[in-house]
């Protein structure tokens, strides 16, 4: 991690360690830890695509279609609150349960009926033995005793916590590199950071989003979330359920739409877009910003979310040629950290495992 990154925050019951982290990435990658064994974190959040699966929504263990698009993880660390729309989400060890056990949607599909079976797949591991030994020395039996699930939620906290990305070519050029982004590039960035697109507004600092937290900085003002302008459903800016947003919460009207902005870092990587995955590509995401909102003309959805009553004050339409979007997209792409998505600290540890015991 570049010395410029201030450090995260860390809960005190649960302290960055290295053991725990290579726990939490064994885990991560295990298909064993859900309730049918067909799902692993990976199935939704994959290297190559800055650990997000490609899909417009993704489908868990039973089948089952998450309503919302899956998230990039890397640099989750910094987040003011997690997932797309919950304030109450602002703890990692909080949102790492919820794939494990939730059942609205159903991802890892472990329950009360089948979480010893589940548990039990683990311990039969020779691997568990060892790194669960590692990352919990203070306890007599972290696998077996009654605190291993709370370990497993832990560890994969620590792997989620220890993942970070700051080596796009925007870091370099940030670093001093002046010739590590093209001039289109620059031109985008210049945009970016312009009154007349307002983008870093809500995407902006060193993570790209205005939901940051770390050691230096005491919020003063509670988490963002803005709408967009996405929908406006019936004429009423409604957003189709269950995706309203910070609404499904708080049931305030006024937070109808409003998602958390999203950090652009590697965000070339992580198509498609939006909340619930509805837009396909990064030129699509500036058209809508352009146009002050999506007007949606075919059902289901049909509305103009350009007269949403919610939008936030900063999504203002303006013009913008296709040469000026070439740019803004060179600067998107810029954001992308080739090695986080080729580094073997974050890869698929038990592959490593296979080519062991097929060696001669
Ligand atoms: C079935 C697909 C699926 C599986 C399996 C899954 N996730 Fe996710 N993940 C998602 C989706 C979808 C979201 C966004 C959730 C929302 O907004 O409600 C998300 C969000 C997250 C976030 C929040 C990221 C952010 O930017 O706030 C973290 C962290 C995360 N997942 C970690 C994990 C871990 C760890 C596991 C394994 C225990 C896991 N996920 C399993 C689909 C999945
Ligand atoms: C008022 C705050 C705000 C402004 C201004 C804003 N954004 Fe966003 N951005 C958000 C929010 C909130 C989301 C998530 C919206 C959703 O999906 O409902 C988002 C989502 C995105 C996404 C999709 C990310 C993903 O992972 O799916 C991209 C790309 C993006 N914004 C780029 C931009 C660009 C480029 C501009 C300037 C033209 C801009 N944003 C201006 C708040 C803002």
């Amino acid at each position: 991690m570049p010395g410029w990154v201030p450090l995260p925050m860390e809960p005190s019951n649960n302290p960055i360690a290295e053991e725990k982290f290579q726990l939490g990435r064994h885990l991560f990658y295990d298909t064993d830890l859900s309730g049918n064994g067909t799902i692993s974190c990976e199935s939704c959040h994959q290297q190559d695509k800055a650990f997000t699966d490609g899909r417009v929504r993704p489908v868990g263990a039973t089948g089952e279609v998450h309503p919302r698009n899956a998230q990039s993880i890397a640099n989750a660390a910094w987040l003011r609150t997690l997932t797309w729309g919950n304030p109450a989400l602002t703890e990692i060890e909080q949102q790492v349960v919820v794939p494990l056990f939730g059942i609205d949607p159903v991802e890892h599909g472990i329950n009360e009926a089948n979480q010893d079976m589940v548990l039990a797949r683990l311990q039969e591991k020779p691997e568990y033995q060892s790194l669960f030994a590692a990352a919990y020395p203070e306890q007599d039996d972290p696998l077996f005793g009654e605190l291993a699930w709370q370990n497993i939620v832990r560890s994969l906290s620590s792997f989620v916590r220890g993942m970070t990305s700051f080596r796009s070519d925007f870091d370099r050029y940030n670093a001093g590199d002046v010739g590590a982004l093209s001039a289109s590039a620059k031109r985008g960035m210049n945009l970016f950071n312009s009154e007349r697109l307002e983008c870093f507004h809500c995407h902006e600092g060193y993570t790209l989003t205005a939901s940051v937290r770390d050691r230096r900085i005491t919020p003063t003002v509670p988490a963002p979330f803005n709408n967009t302008g996405l929908y406006n459903i019936d004429g009423i800016s409604g957003y189709p359920a269950p995706n309203t947003g910070k609404y499904e919460l708080s049931g305030n009207p006024a937070d109808m739409g409003r998602f958390r902005p999203q950090s652009l870092r590697n965000v070339a990587l992580t198509a498609p877009y939006n909340h619930d995955g509805s837009t396909a590509t990064l030129r699509d995401v500036i058209r809508n910003y352009a146009a002050g909102g999506r007007n949606i003309t075919t059902p289901p959805h049909v509305g103009d979310g350009r007269m949403n009553v919610n939008k936030d004050p900063f999504i203002v339409s303006f013009t913008i040629s296709e040469a000026e979007i070439d740019d803004v997209v060179a600067f998107l792409e810029s954001l992308t950290d080739h090695e986080l998505i080729n580094d073997p600290r974050y890869a698929n540890p038990w592959l490593d495992v296979t080519v062991q015991d097929t060696a001669p």
